[in-house]
C-alpha cells in the first residue's frame, strides 16, 4: 500500500489538520485515559477511513473545509472505538502485532475508552455544526456496527451463514463506516448529489472488499503474515473463502458446518484447545483443497472492479486516480 503514504503526502496540510484535531479532541482529565490514548496513537493503523474522506471530498468537489476535517476525524475516532469494543467481544490478545488495550489494561478500560472516543466523535460533529443529514448518517452507522456484530454472533451459533448473510454482516460491520466517512465528507464539501451517490457506492464496495480481503488473509499461514491464522474459524465465522469452498464441494458443506459447530470459542482447557486446533486445520484444509482462497480472490477482484466503475461519472483528477489506486491496492494475487 505504498500509494497510501504518497496520497497522504499530497494532502499535505489537510492531513496535518486531521492529525492535530485527532490528538486535541482526545485530551482528557484522566491521566490513565491520556496514557492509553498515547498507546493507541503509537500503535495506530493506516487510517484509511479519513484518507478516503479527504480524497473523496477532493475528487467530488475539490474542496476540504473545517467540516470535512471533522468528518475525517470522527471516522477514525469511531473506527478505533469499534476496535476497542471488538477486542473485548473477541477476547483478542493482539491487534496489529501489539497487545490489545483489553489485555494490557483491562476489558473494562477498553470498553470505556471506546465509549470516550465515540462520544468525542459525536461532540466534534456537533461542535463543527455538521448538518443533520451527516449526524443521521453517522448515527445510522453506529446502529449498523452494533447490529452487524450481533448478527455475526447469531450466525456463530446457528452456523447457517449463506453468502447473502455474510455480505449483509460485512456491509454493516465494515461497509457502513466506509460509507459514512466518504458520504459525509462529500456532503459537507459541497459535492453535487449525483457525485455524492457515486462516491457512496464506491465506499460501500471498497468497504466490503476491505473486509473480504481481511477474511482471506485470515486463512494465510502465520509465517506469511506475522499474525495468527484461522482466528475467524476459531470464532466460528463463516467467511468468503469457506463459502466459496462449500460452493465448490456442496456434498461436504453440511459436514464442515457440523465440524465448525464442535469448535469451542474461547476454549479454556488444554483438551478443548487441542480439539479446536484439529478442527481448525481440517476446515482450513477443506478450503485449500477446494480453491476457496482463489475463488474468494476472484470475487474480491469483481467487487473492486465494480467499485472503480462506480466512479465513471467523476471528472478525471489526481484524486479520482487516487480512489482508483486505493481500490487496486486491495487486490490479492
Ligand atoms: C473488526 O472486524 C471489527 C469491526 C469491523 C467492527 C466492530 C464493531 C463493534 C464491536 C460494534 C461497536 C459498536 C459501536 C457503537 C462502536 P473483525 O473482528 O472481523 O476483524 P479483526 O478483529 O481481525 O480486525
Ligand atoms: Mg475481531
Amino acid at each position: 500500500m505504498n500509494n497510501i503514504s504518497e496520497i497522504k503526502k499530497h494532502l499535505a496540510e489537510h492531513w496535518s489538520a486531521f492529525e492535530s484535531l485527532l490528538s486535541s479532541t482526545l485530551d482528557s482529565q484522566s491521566d490513565m485515559l491520556n496514557r492509553i490514548n498515547r498507546y493507541l496513537f503509537d500503535t495506530s493503523g493506516k487510517q484509511i477511513r479519513p484518507l478516503l474522506a479527504f480524497v473523496s471530498a477532493m475528487a467530488g468537489s475539490g474542496v476540504i473545509n473545517e467540516q470535512t476535517v471533522a468528518c475525517a476525524t470522527a471516522s477514525e475516532l469511531i473506527h478505533t472505538a469499534s476496535l476497542l469494543h471488538d477486542d473485548v467481544v473477541d477476547n483478542s490478545e493482539q491487534r496489529r502485532g501489539n497487545k490489545t488495550v483489553s489485555k494490557l489494561f483491562s476489558p473494562g478500560a477498553s470498553i470505556l475508552i471506546g465509549d470516550f472516543w465515540l462520544t468525542r466523535a459525536l461532540a466534534l460533529l456537533l461542535e463543527k455544526q455538521c448538518p443533520n443529514e451527516v449526524l443521521r448518517c453517522y448515527a445510522g452507522t453506529l446502529e449498523e456496527l452494533a447490529e452487524g456484530e450481533m448478527m455475526q454472533m447469531d450466525f456463530a451459533d446457528s452456523l447457517t451463514t449463506a453468502e447473502k448473510d455474510y455480505l449483509n454482516i460485512i456491509r454493516r460491520k465494515t461497509g457502513s463506516l466506509f460509507v459514512a466517512s466518504v458520504r459525509c465528507a462529500a456532503i459537507v464539501s459541497g459535492a453535487a448529489s449525483e457525485i455524492v451517490n457515486a462516491l457512496t457506492e464506491y465506499a460501500h464496495l471498497v468497504g466490503i472488499s476491505f473486509q473480504i480481503r481481511d477474511d482471506i488473509i485470515d486463512y494465510y499461514p502465520s509465517s506469511q503474515t506475522g499474525k495468527d491464522s484461522g482466528c475467524d474459524i476459531e470464532e466460528r465465522k463463516i467467511t468468503m473463502p469457506l463459502l466459496c469452498a462449500m460452493e465448490s464441494d456442496p456434498s461436504q458443506a453440511e459436514f464442515i458446518r457440523s465440524q465448525m459447530g464442535k469448535i469451542v470459542p474461547l476454549a479454556q482447557s488444554q483438551e478443548q484447545q487441542a480439539q479446536n486446533k484439529i478442527l481448525i486445520e481440517q476446515i482450513k484444509e477443506f478450503v485449500y483443497k477446494n480453491n476457496g482462497l482463489e475463488s474468494a480472490k476472484v470475487r474480491l477482484g469483481e467487487i473492486l472492479s465494480q467499485a472503480k466503475e462506480s466512479l465513471d461519472s467523476l471528472s478525471d483528477s489526481y484524486y479520482k486516480d487516487a480512489l482508483l489506486k486505493i481500490a487496486d491496492s486491495l487486490l490479492l494475487s
